[in-house]
């Protein structure tokens, strides 16, 4: 073998991009330090508290909100690719019912490339056309496998709701009572756009092969898919189910610490503050917890933070929580399956992804990065009889 070591670059420290800039973008604004996030200049506790869904959709791709005859056109566009292709349904027929439903999502968002019109088309006009039938079809998907796999009949949407209460009527077949859809509205407005998290980077990287907007969806919801990334939130459930209690908090801590797991829904990469999203988060959930009178979850997820922001360990690192924190009991309390949490994820950020497809091929560069080479160089051949 042949000894290059010392002509060798130093590794990179850390890795991971860590504070890399890699894009412009004016589709949204993070300060970790200072926890801010902005959509298109808004910042987000104002849009949560005066906005909702489908006006932040708007805003998130036309750059500006929306005037009552945009938002009234946009509605009616978007609403009206609510309906899957048949065969979709038919191919969701046929998946596992113990499919895992993000890996459902996946085939799924590629299988609608082959019944969308427009699928090879890279015009803005298109894409807009794309990514309003997307918006809509996604949450059909989930709606639809999740009565599938139950053994019950999809329910076909409506075009009176809004998003978020249509998804509550597909999943259910019920009527959604007023508080549930506006807490779904206020998340799904949470979690529509967070700069270049790793689904929506995936998703412009795709894009920048100047490849069609499915591709880059399917990129993005198979980024999305991991535990460190969009499944940390049930990860997070997953822990206050395993909590159970809150006398059970404290112990349970105690033992995560001792045996070194991570606390999911707690640390960001970018944010070093409570993430501006969390606040929002727990007050809907509030809400939805005074109406009800089911603390349970609350109540264990704020004590476990409290426990935790006071433990050195977490202050010194910067870990505080994260948007899936809040997110968890928010979703299980609105009957969502704890394995489809995640899908619910996508079926928010499917906004920002397709935003930033957009954005990317509107001005677009191949994003192809180098690495830093660690290995060996000139290794000689050797035949397969002499290899050791
Ligand atoms: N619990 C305990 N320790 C933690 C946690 C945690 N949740 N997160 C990070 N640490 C520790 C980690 O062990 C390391 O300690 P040390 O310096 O002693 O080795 C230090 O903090 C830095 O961790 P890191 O993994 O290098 O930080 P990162 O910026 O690469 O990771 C993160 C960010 C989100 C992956 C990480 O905080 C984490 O794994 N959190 C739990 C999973 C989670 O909630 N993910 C959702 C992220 S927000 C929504 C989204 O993006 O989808």
């Amino acid at each position: 073998m042949s000894n290059t070591q010392a002509s060798k670059p130093a590794p990179s420290k850390g890795g991971g991009l860590a504070g890399m800039v890699v894009a412009d973008s004016g589709i949204s604004f993070v300060d970790g330090a200072e926890g801010i996030l902005e959509y298109c200049g808004y910042d987000i506790r104002d849009l949560a508290a005066k906005s909702h869904f489908e006006e932040v959709a708007f805003l998130l791709w036309n750059g500006h909100l929306p005037t009552t005859q945009e938002l009234e056109s946009m509605k009616r566009q978007s609403r009206a690719c609510r309906f899957l292709p048949p065969e979709v349904i038919a191919a969701l027929r046929v998946l596992p019912r113990n499919a895992e439903p993000m890996a459902v999502m996946r085939t799924s968002v590629s299988m609608l490339a082959h019944y969308d019109p427009e699928s090879e088309e890279n015009t803005p006009i298109a894409h807009q056309h794309k990514a309003c039938r997307l918006l809509g079809q996604i949450s059909g998907v989930l709606a639809a496998f999740e009565r599938i796999r139950r053994g019950e009949e999809p329910v076909k949407p409506r075009m009176d709701l809004d998003h978020a209460a249509n998804f509550l009527w597909m999943l259910t077949g019920d009527d959604p009572d007023p508080l549930s859809a506006k807490a779904l509205d206020q998340y799904l407005l949470l979690l529509a756009e967070h700069e270049l998290n790793a689904s929506t980077f995936s998703a412009r990287v795709t894009a920048s092969t100047e490849s069609d907007l499915h591709s880059a969806i399917t990129s993005a919801v198979g980024t999305l898919k991991g535990p460190l990334h969009g499944a940390a939130v049930q990860e997070a459930m997953v822990q206050f189910l395993e909590i159970c209690t809150v006398a059970n908090v404290e112990p349970w801590f105690r033992q995560v610490r001792a045996e070194g797991r991570r606390v999911m829904g707690m640390g960001h990469r970018v944010y070093k503050v409570r993430d501006p999203r969390a606040a929002p988060l727990m007050a809907n959930l509030e809400r939805m917890v005074e109406a009800t009178g089911e603390r349970q979850w609350f109540d264990i997820a704020r004590t476990l933070e409290t426990i935790a922001m006071r433990e050195p360990y977490f202050r010194e690192r910067n870990l505080s929580a994260n948007v899936d924190f809040y997110s968890a009991p928010l979703l299980y309390s609105l009957g969502i399956p704890v394995d489809a949490f995640t899908c619910m994820f996508a079926m928010s950020r499917i906004v920002g992804w397709t935003a930033h497809v957009y954005e990317q091929q509107a001005n677009n560069r191949l994003i192809r990065p180098v690495a830093n080479f660690i290995g060996e160089h000139q290794v000689p051949w050797t035949p397969i009889e002499e290899r050791g």
